[in-house]
């Protein structure tokens, strides 16, 4: 365990991608949607960098057959670099050699689907005994302080499991964990209770659990013995119910503009939003983008 002055240092994360990716077949056939780009940067890719703007050092990604691709993209490439670099292509160059060295990325392969819970618990002997970051592997945030920074901030305080919300509309939270809690502070709430993808009218609150999450290790043991819930799967949101009666759970509110990358829709806005956000690529698309809304073509008659 790393440790500042009595503050115990989050240097490692988890990234779960081993699901099946229902909502977005039949690309993620056979390939993994945590490799659908957001314009020229896979989204694993954008997860990592968060991982590490937020002073992550150690990274194990949890993946399954089929997405051995996901190595692919995070390992050299001896081949392209010395291509790139007799064609004197500096910036190409110097951009693939930064997505194989950002961080040390582990592997280890879930069996089967079990669940996100079960994915987390192929991390316990990679984490030990130290607090360490979840960020699931299709929920991006664009934000000024990196999502996982704010979180581990967080942490740095309370000395206790954070997990990364925001307030959704009442008919979305069917989606999402929902938590039922007690206010701290403004953003800032102690954990009673979580809801698994509930309905509208059992949800305890619109506050939604999304995919970013600091976890104590305790975690671990709860997550063996926990059984299957919702949709037969071992679900990280139980076993933090869990968490929540033995140890303080905080629901803390971040800052920043997610994106649910596994939907289509979610797709969609990544995909728009950061070409407006790209300086090289905004005006031209912005053109574009009111030239085709203003079209015949594009108004369903
Ligand atoms: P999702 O809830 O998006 O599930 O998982 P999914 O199965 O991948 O997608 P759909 O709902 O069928 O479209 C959230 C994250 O947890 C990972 C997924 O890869 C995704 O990044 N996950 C989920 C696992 O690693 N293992 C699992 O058993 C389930």
């Amino acid at each position: 365990m790393k440790r500042g002055a009595n503050i115990i240092m989050v240097k490692k994360a988890i990234i779960p991608a081993a699901g099946l990716g229902t909502r977005f077949l039949p690309a993620s056939k056979a390939m993994p949607k945590e490799m659908l780009p957001i314009i020229d940067k896979p989204t694993i890719q954008l997860i990592v960098e968060e991982a590490v703007d937020s002073g992550i050092e150690d990274i194990l990604i949890i993946t399954s057959r089929g997405k051995g691709i996901m190595e692919d993209h995070f390992d050299k490439s001896p081949e392209l670099e010395r291509a790139l670099e007799i064609r004197h292509e500096k910036k190409a160059l110097d951009i693939i050699k930064e997505v194989s060295t950002s961080a040390n990325i582990h592997y280890i392969r879930q069996r089967e689907p079990k669940g996100l819970g079960d994915a987390v618990l192929y991390g316990k002997s990679f984490i030990g005994n130290e607090p360490f970051a979840v960020l699931v592997g299709d929920d991006v945030v664009d934000s000024k302080t990196p999502c996982t920074r704010q979180l581990i901030d967080m942490f740095e305080k309370y000395n206790a499991t954070i997990l990364g919300c925001q307030v959704v509309d009442r008919q979305n939270i069917s989606k999402y964990a929902s938590v039922d809690g007690v206010y701290v502070k403004e953003n800032l709430y102690r954990v009673k209770g979580l809801i698994e993808k509930p309905s509208a009218k059992e949800a305890t609150s619109n506050q939604a659990v999304l995919g970013k999450y600091i976890i104590t290790p305790t975690i671990f043991e709860i997550l063996e013995r926990i059984n299957p819930g919702v949709g037969g799967e071992i679900q990280l949101t139980d076993a933090l119910g869990e968490l929540a009666r033995v140890e303080e759970v905080y629901a803390y509110n971040f800052k920043g503009r997610r994106y649910d990358i596994g939907s289509k829709q979610g797709y969609l806005e990544a995909i728009v939003e950061y070409a407006l956000k790209r300086e090289d690529l905004r005006d031209d698309f912005k053109r574009y983008l009111s030239k085709i809304i203003d079209s015949d073509l594009y108004k369903g008659n």
